[in-house]
Order: structure tokens, then C-alpha cells, then sequence
């Protein structure tokens, strides 16, 4: 590795870590990494779960940060970066925000398949149900995971998400229907556990 990608962090004038982890950083999404986004979106490796089915165009992903709206909605979002490699590997956030009730759905892309089970998704979700938690003031994240997703369900239970239930042909995938877990992680549950 040259100086200059060693130093990339600090001489890229747009890296802005929002939350700072042990490997990953949590940043603000940033339109430059549009084709990036792109490739993940669709990847047939990395889309099959994701549940993108429909191809998504370079134009309609610019388009999507045009009419993005910053700042609190019902959906907030960040660039999974992995410091010592330097490289954005994914996205991660809360959609579904529910402010009155306090309850948002959590959901994880790392889009560089390179980069799985290498314990960087458990990481960045630990960092998101902190920020959720604690400077969000929500009470409870959700989420629901396809049942043949091993890698998925993997990260939420290793982080205290407790199953609810299972949904019965919830998504369709590879021409067949697959289940679903349901999961839920309550904040009072979350400030008992002594890995948070
Ligand atoms: C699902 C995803 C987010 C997981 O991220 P990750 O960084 O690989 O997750 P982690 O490494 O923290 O944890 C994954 C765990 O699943 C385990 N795992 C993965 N595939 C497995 C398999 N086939 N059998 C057994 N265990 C498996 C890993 O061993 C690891 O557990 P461990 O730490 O106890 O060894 C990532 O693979 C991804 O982004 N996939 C594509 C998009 C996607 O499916 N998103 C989720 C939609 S709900």
C-alpha cells in the first residue's frame, strides 16, 4: 500500500465517520459512491436476500438521492467503512421509523461478499442498535430475516435479538417460497446484556 492510500482517510475530504467502531466506522451515505451502491444492489450474491428483484439503474439510484431527505424521517442510513483496508463495504440503517411508538426495523448490507463473516456485520449492528438506543430514544427494533439467510440470523442472535415467530411464505426466492424469522430487540433487554 502507497502513502497516499494509507492516508486516504485524512486527505478525502468527504469521509465523515459519524460513529466510530473497533474495525468499521459508521458514515453518512454520499452520492460519489453511487456505483458502488449500484454493484451491490445488483449483485446477484449479495442481492438474493436483500430481496432486490427488480434491476436498479445508475440514473434511478441518483435520482433516489436527489429526493433523499436528511435528517430525521423515517429512515436513517449509513456507510459501513472498514479502517484499516480503508473501503466502504456496505450500508446499514433503520427504515420504518416509528417515532410515537418508538420502533424502527433494522436492516444490513455488506456488499463486498469478501468481507462476510469476518464479524463486521455483527459490529456495525452493534454500533446501530447502540445509536438506536441511545441517541435515538428508540424502545424497540425489528426485523425479519429469510430462514435459509444463516448468516443474517446469525448476527441478530448473537447481538440478543429474540425470535417472535415465523412468518410462512413470506418471500420468494429462487423459485420457491422461504419463511421468514421474525425478530425484536427491546431496549430494556438490550441494557441487561453485559456485551453491549
Ligand atoms: C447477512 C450479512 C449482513 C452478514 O454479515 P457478516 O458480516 O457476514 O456477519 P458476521 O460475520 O458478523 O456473522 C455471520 C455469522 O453467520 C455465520 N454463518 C454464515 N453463513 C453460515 C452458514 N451457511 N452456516 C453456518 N453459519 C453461517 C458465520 O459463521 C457468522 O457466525 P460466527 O461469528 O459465529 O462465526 C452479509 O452476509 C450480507 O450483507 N449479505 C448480503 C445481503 C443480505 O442478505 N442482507 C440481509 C438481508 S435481511
Amino acid at each position: 500500500m502507497t502513502k497516499k492510500e494509507e492516508s486516504k482517510e485524512v486527505d478525502d475530504p468527504e469521509f465523515f465517520p459519524f460513529i466510530n467502531g473497533t474495525r468499521i466506522d459508521l458514515c453518512p451515505r454520499n452520492s460519489k459512491y453511487v456505483n458502488l451502491y449500484i454493484k451491490w444492489k445488483n449483485d446477484p450474491k449479495v442481492r438474493k436476500y436483500a430481496r432486490n428483484v427488480v434491476p436498479r439503474s445508475l440514473d434511478e439510484q441518483k435520482k433516489r438521492f436527489e429526493t433523499r431527505h436528511e435528517g430525521i424521517s423515517e429512515h436513517i442510513s449509513f456507510d459501513v467503512w472498514h479502517k484499516k483496508d480503508k473501503t466502504l463495504i456496505g450500508q446499514i440503517g433503520l427504515s420504518r421509523i416509528d417515532w410515537i411508538n418508538g420502533k424502527a426495523n433494522a436492516f444490513l448490507q455488506i456488499g463486498e461478499p469478501d468481507y462476510w463473516n469476518k464479524d463486521i456485520g455483527t459490529e456495525a449492528t452493534k454500533l446501530l442498535v447502540e445509536y438506536a438506543f441511545t441517541e435515538l430514544n428508540l424502545n424497540k427494533l425489528h426485523g425479519g430475516v429469510a430462514v435459509d439467510n444463516i448468516g443474517s440470523w446469525s448476527v441478530a442472535e448473537k447481538i440478543g435479538f429474540q425470535p417472535e415467530g415465523i412468518k410462512k411464505h413470506e418471500m420468494y426466492v429462487d423459485g420457491r417460497y422461504v419463511d421468514t424469522k421474525i425478530y425484536r430487540l427491546l431496549k430494556e433487554d438490550w441494557l441487561k446484556r453485559k456485551d453491549r
